[in-house]
């Protein structure tokens, strides 16, 4: 089976010291994996260098479908299909959430811009009633609850229907029933040409989306790569004993 990401020996660099410490996985096309890890371990880290932040600087290899994507930046990715919701989504003044889900569907004629906007807007309606979202007209993220921002997050994934999905605790902050709407959408999507990686600190959002495998990270290495059992074992004895 080929794997839609290869990261091969990948150490990230960031304010002057190295983060994340030489790791290689590879993520299997159609399969969920989660990331767990203390705090500080590296985890938004690795997912930001995936994604071609250039605060984060990387070396090593990362090979999407076979394709080495270091040179590609961050945008370039995107159109790639990769995704990555941020784990502090940024307030970003003056743009709205259709607006930048306009941009970011690329339109490839005006015919098909026109065709679009009414897609786009669909879908984000839809994501929103279903979610619980009502400030989709508002500029993004800007004085959104910490639950809301997540939500917006949810609704570019629905619309952008990336194949690669990047969630830095996309469960953080979401009351109940948003994390199982959240989940929802997850399981949704999922599919055999679509893979996800979820970064998360608890297993709450993990009964809901069942993951293929863990992955536990600590002081900037892959320590663990397991099955979802280990999740239990993490919450009883914590990542001492991992
Ligand atoms: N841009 C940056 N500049 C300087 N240091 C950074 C930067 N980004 C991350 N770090 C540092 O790297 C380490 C790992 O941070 P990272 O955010 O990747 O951890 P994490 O595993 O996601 O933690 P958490 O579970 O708390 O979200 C931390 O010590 C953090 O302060
Ligand atoms: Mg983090």
């Amino acid at each position: 089976m080929t794997a839609i990401l290869s990261v091969e020996d990948l150490h990230v660099f960031a304010g002057g010291k190295e983060i994340v410490k030489g790791v290689s996985f590879s993520l299997e096309r159609g399969k969920v994996y989660a990331v767990m890890g203390p705090n500080g371990s590296g985890k938004s880290s690795l997912c930001n260098a995936l994604m071609g932040n250039p605060e984060y600087r990387a070396t090593g290899r990362i090979l999407l479908e076979g394709k080495d994507i270091s040179p590609f930046s961050a945008d370039e990715r995107a159109r790639m299909g990769m995704f990555l919701s941020f784990q502090n989504p940024e307030e970003v003044e003056g743009v709205g959430l259709e607006q930048l889900l306009r941009k970011a569907s690329r339109p490839s004629s005006k015919v098909e811009e026109i065709r679009n906007w009414a897609i786009v807007k669909g879908k984000m309606r839809d994501g929103g009633k279903r979610l619980g979202l009502d400030a989709t007209e508002r500029d993004l993220n800007v004085g959104f609850s910490g639950g809301e921002k997540k939500k917006a997050e949810i609704v570019q994934m629905e619309v952008l229907q990336p194949r690669l999905v990047l969630l830095d605790e996309i469960d953080s902050g979401l009351d109940v029933d948003a994390l199982r709407a959240v989940a929802d959408s997850i399981n949704s999507m999922r599919g055999e040409e679509r893979s996800f990686l979820l970064v998360t600190h608890y297993s709450r959002i993990l009964h809901y989306v069942k993951p293929d495998c863990v992955l536990v990270m600590k002081e900037g290495r892959i320590v663990k790569s397991d099955g979802a059992d280990i999740i239990k074992r993490i919450e009883e004895m914590g990542y001492g004993g991992i």
